[in-house]
């Protein structure tokens, strides 16, 4: 995306972290940001600073009811949609030891089916508006397997089968799809992690290559190369992997 002409650009997740990071950037460089979260939190110092470029709108991405009232607040706003940047996500650990099985629904709930409803309320804007943009925002997780991960991997496979299907379908509306693969970031998603997060980075740097990345409308991003290195090994050598984590696990 071009910063020199000002494009209007939907964030969801956008009250935290990484999303939270999007809405500055693209603030910053001249766009018109419409964000999306369940909390206003910050976002509402924002919209002071910025009150003509900035918009919120509540939406839960789990709930079928906020869809439309969703979907009508956005077309109220905006007549054009250049960028729709689908970032909400949730984390939660498995303990196979004590398994807290509801927690693949509550995951998925967010992670997968949030996108699938957060396509429902941004798709028919997307296709009107001409060399639209969808991105989606899935992890590096998807690379190898990590311990405790069974449904946050899961669900952001799901999520980066999702984009690459999509990235065929809607071609032929003029979409680009593109599917970001982040490292870890210092957010408070990852702030309650007990374990070493190699090549973290804050949410600032992370927003900022994103923002290079969907310029160039990538298909696929993941970033740090550092770590995309690391996993590509990991596939390469699977049983080095495994030993590895499995030590992890019983320490
Ligand atoms: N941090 C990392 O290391 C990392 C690495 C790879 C990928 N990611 C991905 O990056 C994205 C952003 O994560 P983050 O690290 O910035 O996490 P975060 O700081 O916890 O932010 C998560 C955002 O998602 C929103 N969200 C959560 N549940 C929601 C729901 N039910 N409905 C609507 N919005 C919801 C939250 O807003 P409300 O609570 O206000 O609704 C918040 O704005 C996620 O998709 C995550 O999987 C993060």
């Amino acid at each position: 995306m071009s910063t020199t002409t000002s494009k209007t650009v939907w964030i969801t997740g956008a009250s935290s972290g990484l999303g939270l990071a999007l809405v500055k950037h693209y603030l910053l460089t001249g766009h018109k940001v419409i964000a999306s979260a369940r909390r206003e939190g910050e976002l509402k110092h924002l919209q002071r600073l910025y009150p003509d470029e900035l918009y919120f709108i509540p939406f839960d991405v789990t709930k079928d009811s906020d869809i439309d009232t969703a979907k009508a607040a956005l077309e109220q706003r905006t007549k054009r949609l250049d960028l729709a940047i689908l970032n909400a996500g949730t984390c939660e650990y498995l303990d196979i030891e004590t398994p807290d099985w509801a927690l693949f629904e509550r995951v998925n709930q967010v992670n997968y089916m949030g996108m699938v409803r957060s396509l429902q309320v941004c798709l028919p804007l997307l296709k009107t508006t001409p060399e639209a943009h969808l991105v989606g925002v899935c992890s590096q997780a998807v690379q190898a397997p990590f311990i405790r991960s069974e449904a946050y991997g899961a669900s952001k496979a799901a999520v980066r089968y999702l984009l690459d299907s999509l990235r065929l379908d809607l071609a032929p509306d003029d979409i680009a799809v593109s599917c970001i693969m982040p490292g870890f970031i210092d957010t408070p998603l990852t702030q309650r992690n007990d374990f070493d997060m190699p090549f973290i980075m804050s949410p600032e740097q992370a927003a900022h290559r994103i923002e290079q990345a969907i310029s160039k409308r990538v298909y696929e991003y993941a970033f740090p190369k550092r770590l995309s290195a690391v996993l590509a090994l990991a596939r390469l050598f699977p049983r080095t992997w495994f030993k590895h984590n499995a030590r992890k696990r019983s320490k």
